[in-house]
Parts: C-alpha cells; sequence; structure tokens
C-alpha cells in the first residue's frame, strides 16, 4: 500500500496566529506553505523570511508551494530557509533541471507543479530530477475554489510513468481535496494530498485530517 499522506494548507489558516495554527496540523505529515508573488498569480501571501519563521516553530516539516515568477532564482532560498520540500511551477522555470538540482543540493526535496492547462507529457524527462508531481486541481491562487475532475486523467499519466520509471516518485493533489473528492485522487493515483478549506474550516482540524485518512484508505 502507498504511504498516503495529508499535507494540510496554511492558506486557510488565522494569519494573525499561525504558530497556533500549525499546532492544530501536528497529525498531518506535512504543513503546506503558498508562496504566492501577486505575479505568477493574482495574490501575494508570504516569502522567505516568514517561510523561516515557521519552520522554527513547526511541528511538521514544511512542503513549500511556490507560486512565483523565475523560482530558478528564488527557489533553492526556500530549502535554506528550512522548507524540507519545495515545488516549483514549470510554466515559470527557465531551467527546470538545474532548479530542482539546486533545491535538492540545498537539502530539500524537489518537486515540479502543472497548472490544470499545463500537459505532463512534455515534462516526463523531468521525473529523473524530482521527488514529487504536484497536479493542480483548481488554478493556483487562491483556496476555496471546486476540485476539477479533469485533472485526473493527468494524475493517473504522472502515476503511470512513475510506475514505469521505477523509484519512489510522490504525486500530489492540491486544490479543493475534500471529504467528498478526495477518493477520486485516490484511485487516480495520488499520495500525497492537499487540503486547505477542509481543514482548516473544520473546528476539529486533527478530527479532519483523521477523516481524510480514512477516506483516502476506503
Ligand atoms: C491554491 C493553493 C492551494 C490552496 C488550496 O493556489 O495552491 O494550496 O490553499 O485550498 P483548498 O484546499 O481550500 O482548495
Ligand atoms: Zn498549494
Amino acid at each position: 500500500e502507498p504511504h498516503l499522506q495529508i499535507s494540510p494548507s496554511i492558506l486557510a489558516a488565522d494569519f494573525a496566529n499561525l504558530e497556533r495554527e500549525l499546532g492544530r496540523i501536528a497529525d498531518a505529515d506535512w504543513a503546506h506553505v503558498d508562496v504566492m508573488d501577486n505575479h505568477f498569480v493574482p495574490n501575494l501571501t508570504l516569502g522567505q523570511p516568514v517561510v523561516e519563521a515557521l519552520a522554527r516553530v513547526s511541528p511538521v516539516p514544511l512542503d513549500c508551494h511556490l507560486m512565483i515568477e523565475d523560482p530558478d532564482r528564488w527557489a533553492p532560498g526556500y530549502a535554506e530557509a528550512g522548507a524540507r520540500s519545495v515545488t516549483f511551477h514549470v510554466e515559470a522555470a527557465a531551467d527546470p533541471v538545474a532548479t530542482a538540482r539546486a533545491v535538492r543540493a540545498a537539502g530539500a526535496r524537489a518537486a515540479f507543479a502543472l497548472k490544470p492547462g499545463t500537459p505532463f507529457e512534455p515534462y516526463e524527462d523531468l521525473l529523473a530530477e524530482v521527488d514529487m508531481v504536484l497536479v493542480m486541481t483548481v488554478e493556483p491562487g487562491f483556496g476555496g475554489q471546486s476540485f476539477m475532475d479533469d485533472q485526473m486523467p493527468k494524475v493517473a499519466a504522472v502515476r503511470e510513468a512513475v510506475r514505469r520509471r521505477g523509484g519512489e516518485i510522490w504525486v500530489q493533489v492540491d486544490g479543493g481535496v475534500s471529504q467528498d473528492t478526495i477518493g477520486r485522487c485516490v484511485e487516480a493515483g495520488a499520495d500525497v494530498f492537499v487540503a486547505g478549506s477542509a481543514v482548516y474550516g473544520a473546528d476539529d482540524a486533527a478530527g479532519r485530517i483523521a477523516d481524510l485518512r480514512r477516506l483516502a484508505r476506503e
């Protein structure tokens, strides 16, 4: 059985109380940190100094999702800031091979992300350089959007390519993942689940994480 992992997105957390909000997801496998720069996506969140501060207090490793221009320049800095996984978008990277290598050299797991309109096939060879692929199941930029079912064939294609290659590369889904949609993601071959509003919108975040784990195993 694959190791199914839950990565709650703090985008849906109370930004005035991030240490406390990280404490609510101590049972999760990761804390997903959405970095947005107002250019790659029309929203602005936080950057390297905040990631550094979060890494000092987080009970779980940080899974940094960079929705920024020029990740070639910035991605390794997030690994140096303490993120244990750094994901950059292929649409923004000029040299994704070098960027993935630089992230790994800085001590983090490396991953690339695909927006809903971006096909996987042109990037299949990049699997040699990464530890995870993120298939977006909403347009990046905002939490609370509806899950895009039409991305499931892409998840299946990534899973199949990973299986053919051999080795252990995780397949992450992000956007609209909830109790209602996690089953479809598992079925398509995902094994790392980002959930923002589903976890932080619950009164009992730990209970919701447990629900998601149970539903993923069903
Ligand atoms: C969207 C972000 C997601 C977001 C998901 O651009 O990458 O991580 O927080 O939020 P939900 O789970 O509410 O769709
Ligand atoms: Zn994200």
